[in-house]
């Protein structure tokens, strides 16, 4: 089995239907050329039939970039499909994303019907779709509450009828990592068909499992895997692309090959919570503010001795040029010494205890001592001295 692994980014499609981060065509095509520099293999660039606005913009993504794949997503209903692929006409490579619910929840309440009638459906999007444009992805909606047997019973059908991907939704962020790792384990081996297809996970972060959940995916045989910049998407959001992307980076045991550039990861973090207004929380792993800010006195000692103590990621592999050191009542000499040798003061022995003793006393009344402070504590001390 290959070691390539398709990074298919739905920030335009999942991300952008989150409310208040909605973009016109102009703002999308920006994203989409940081995409295509980030080096995503696919862009889900929207749901054509969803609105003029979403169709126009998939046929500009479609102009305007050409290394990824454009892939439009459709409901499993002929209407969509039709207009999915006269969205996608100029594409290089064009994809559509058909599928229908799978879970009990979907088969009976949302779509009033039976297993043997959605599996019908399925089929008859597929091969419609795959008269139209030369790639098609089927996704199995809810399929991580969907029963594992029927869901196999799906995945067979939608490959012969020409799914070259297939997609397991946990659509509801459910699944537990070894839950969602044994679905993706049973249809590896139970589907007759599995080597005609890949398997892609798509997993939503409900319970904060989205990361865990298609890692797990991914080493029980998923070879793609659908993310967003910064995590956004419905309600809690999508798997991130950036925690995954360094998740496989840092760990030499996970053979894995991306295409992705990860020094773009930043610019690309940042572009993306401009244009669509959603701060990214200080917090978040890889692109939060503080992801290489180091503030106890203890971390700061050890960083500044050997970075790799307190920091599994050089933060310029991911466009960060630096670590930060930042100032508080946590940090201890070091830290001090440290920002005042990058201002130009050489500090040692007493002359460091008596400003660090100001120090600690600014430190409380203020959150963060600024270099500013800093130079201004050196003067005074000088002033007084
Ligand atoms: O979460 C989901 O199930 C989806 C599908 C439409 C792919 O976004
Ligand atoms: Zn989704």
């Amino acid at each position: 089995m290959s070691d390539k692994l398709y990074i298919f980014d739905t920030t335009l499609r999942d991300g952008e239907q989150v409310p208040g981060c909605q973009l016109n065509t102009i703002e999308k095509i920006e994203v989409a050329r940081q995409l295509e520099k980030l080096g995503v293999d696919i862009i889900e660039a929207g749901f054509p039939v969803s609105s003029p606005g979403d169709f126009n913009s998939v046929v500009a993504i479609s102009k305007a970039v050409s290394n990824p794949t454009i892939c439009a997503l459709t409901r499993a209903v002929s209407k969509d499909i039709e207009v999915a692929a006269d969205a996608l006409k100029f594409a290089k490579n064009g994809r559509i994303h058909t599928g229908i619910g799978t879970s009990p929840y979907h088969i009976y309440q949302k779509l009033n019907s039976n297993p043997d009638a959605i599996i019908e459906r399925a089929i008859t999007a597929v091969k419609f779709a795959r008269n139209l444009v030369a790639e098609v992805e089927f996704y199995a909606e809810d399929a991580g509450r969907s029963d594992n047997e029927y869901l196999a019973r799906v995945v067979e059908a939608v490959i012969n009828a020409g799914a070259t991907v297939v997609n397991i939704p946990d659509t509801t962020g459910y699944c537990l990592p070894h839950e969602y790792g044994e679905k993706i384990a049973y249809l590896m081996n139970n589907v007759p068909n599995i080597d005609k297809a890949i398997l892609s996970t798509h997993c939503h972060n409900d319970l904060g499992m989205a990361t865990a959940n298609t890692l797990s995916g991914v080493i029980n045989g998923a070879r793609q895997v659908e993310v967003t910049i910064n995590g956004i998407g419905e309600r809690a959001g999508n798997t991130s692309l950036e925690e995954v992307v360094m998740a496989i980076q840092c760990h030499k045991n996970m053979p894995y090959k991306t295409g992705i550039d990860t020094k773009q990861i930043m610019k690309t973090s940042k572009l993306v919570s401009t244009l669509m207004r959603m701060p990214v929380q200080a917090n978040k792993a890889i692109v939060g503010r503080n992801a290489f800010a180091h503030s106890s006195g203890i971390h700061q000692d050890g960083v500044l001795k050997d970075r790799e103590t307190y920091e599994i990621i050089d933060p310029a592999e991911v466009g960060v040029k630096e670590s930060s050191i930042v100032l508080t009542a946590r940090s201890g000499r070091a830290a001090l010494k440290h920002r005042l040798e990058v201002n130009g003061y050489k500090l040692d022995g007493t002359e460091l205890d008596d400003i660090y003793q100001k120090f600690l006393e600014l430190a409380d009344r203020k959150k963060d001592v600024s270099d500013e402070d800093v130079i201004a504590l050196v003067g005074l001390d000088k002033e007084r001295g």
